[in-house]
């Protein structure tokens, strides 16, 4: 078990440590060699059912890179897998759903989620790993708005234009359907904490593909119900996407501790535009791949423009990338620890 004040969780509360604490999302799998030896050929949503793979993929990247926090091993459409709608991930693409949201008719296929009847084996994992950490855990949900995209494209989609169109065209059908998925996430953060996660990423990867009027008017109001919806737990809620640098004064608003910026905007700039907020990023990923000295210029530009911010959490400004060396992850921590 991890202790209340450990440097992530303090960070995220405001409170600027020594060094900024360090993690990085997507740190467990793909680039690591003991989760292609661990899970094999296994598909992630059949792993999910077995508790002590969980808590093993989970606890890999902490034991190798001596990270601040792990992060359960799940996925963002876990909670819809849950209930039935007919998605499954493949390998190399991501999520693809069977028969895409395209009608009223569909909302009646989004049923709520009971996470002791639809998932126990969440539960189960992430009691496992509150047992055996001794970093905090950060579970995580999909944002509606994310999590809708792939409903409604079927699959991976570059501009979601018809998740675009469908929120201008029937807003009302639209709303609905976010609210549904606001619901779900809901449903599987409350569950996640009250087995015992300490800290809770909400994912609005895609969110991006917006403008900051049409975020506000039609994904807002969804996100907000997830993150305030989680308020009396009294854990740090961070909001994160990709391309949102005309976003973060928005997704600031939105209810959550700590603003997730991706490698676009300087942390600097980042902390005007989110006001008061502590802010989590923003390596670029692509920063692991180009050698020493450019990796350790970048990461002290990244220190440098987080001392702007009430307080930092050191990432990457998205997920490692699957050619990312794990030594040089490792080195990363290094490097931010050295400050
Ligand atoms: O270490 C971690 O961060 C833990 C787990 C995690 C996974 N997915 C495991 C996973 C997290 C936090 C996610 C979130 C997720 N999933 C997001 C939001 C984060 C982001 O990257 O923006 C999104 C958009 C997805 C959807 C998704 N699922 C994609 C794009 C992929 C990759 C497809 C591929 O193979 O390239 C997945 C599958 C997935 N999720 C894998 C893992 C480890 C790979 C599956 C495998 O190893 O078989």
């Amino acid at each position: 078990m991890w202790a209340t004040d450990a440097p992530y969780l303090a960070t995220c509360r405001g409170e600027v440590g020594p060094t900024p604490p360090v993690w990085f999302m997507r740190q467990a799998g793909r680039s690591l060699p003991e989760y292609r030896a661990r899970k094999g050929t296994l598909n992630i949503l059949d792993a999910l059912r077995d508790p002590a793979l969980v808590a093993e993929l989970t606890l890999q990247p902490v034991r190798r890179l001596g990270v601040d926090a792990a992060i359960l091993y799940s996925d963002i459409v876990a909670p819809v897998a849950a209930i039935g709608f007919g998605v499954e991930i493949r390998s190399g693409v991501g999520p693809v759903v069977e028969r895409p949201f395209r009608h009223e008719s569909d909302l009646d296929r989004l049923r709520p989620l009971v996470p002791e009847e639809d998932c126990p084996w969440q539960a189960d994992a992430v009691r496992l790993l509150a047992a055996e950490l001794e970093v905090p855990l950060i579970g995580f949900a999909g944002a509606p708005f994310t999590v809708a995209s792939y409903l409604v494209e079927g699959g991976p989609s570059r501009e979601q234009v018809r998740t675009r169109t469908l929120l201008r065209a029937r807003p009302d059908l639209w709303a609905a359907l976010l609210d549904r998925l606001a619901d779900l996430a809901l449903a599987s953060l409350r569950s996640q904490v009250e087995a015992g996660a300490a800290a809770v990423q909400l994912f609005d990867s895609w969110a991006g593909s917006l403008s900051a009027p049409t975020y506000r008017r039609h994904v807002m109001p969804a996100s907000r119900k997830v993150l305030t919806g989680l308020a009396d737990l009294g854990v740090p809620r961070t909001h994160f996407g990709v391309g949102t640098g005309e976003l973060l004064g928005a997704m600031a608003d939105a209810g959550a501790d700590v603003v997730g910026v991706d490698w676009r905007v300087p942390l600097d700039e980042a902390a005007e535009r989110a006001p008061g907020k502590v802010l989590q990023g923003n390596l670029d990923p692509t920063a692991l791949l180009a050698g020493p000295d450019v990796l350790e210029t970048e990461v002290k530009a990244v220190l440098e423009a987080g001392r702007a911010a009430p307080a930092h959490v050191f990432n990457l400004g998205h997920g490692v990338l699957p050619e990312a060396d794990p030594d040089v992850l490792a080195r990363v921590v290094e490097l931010v620890r050295a400050g």
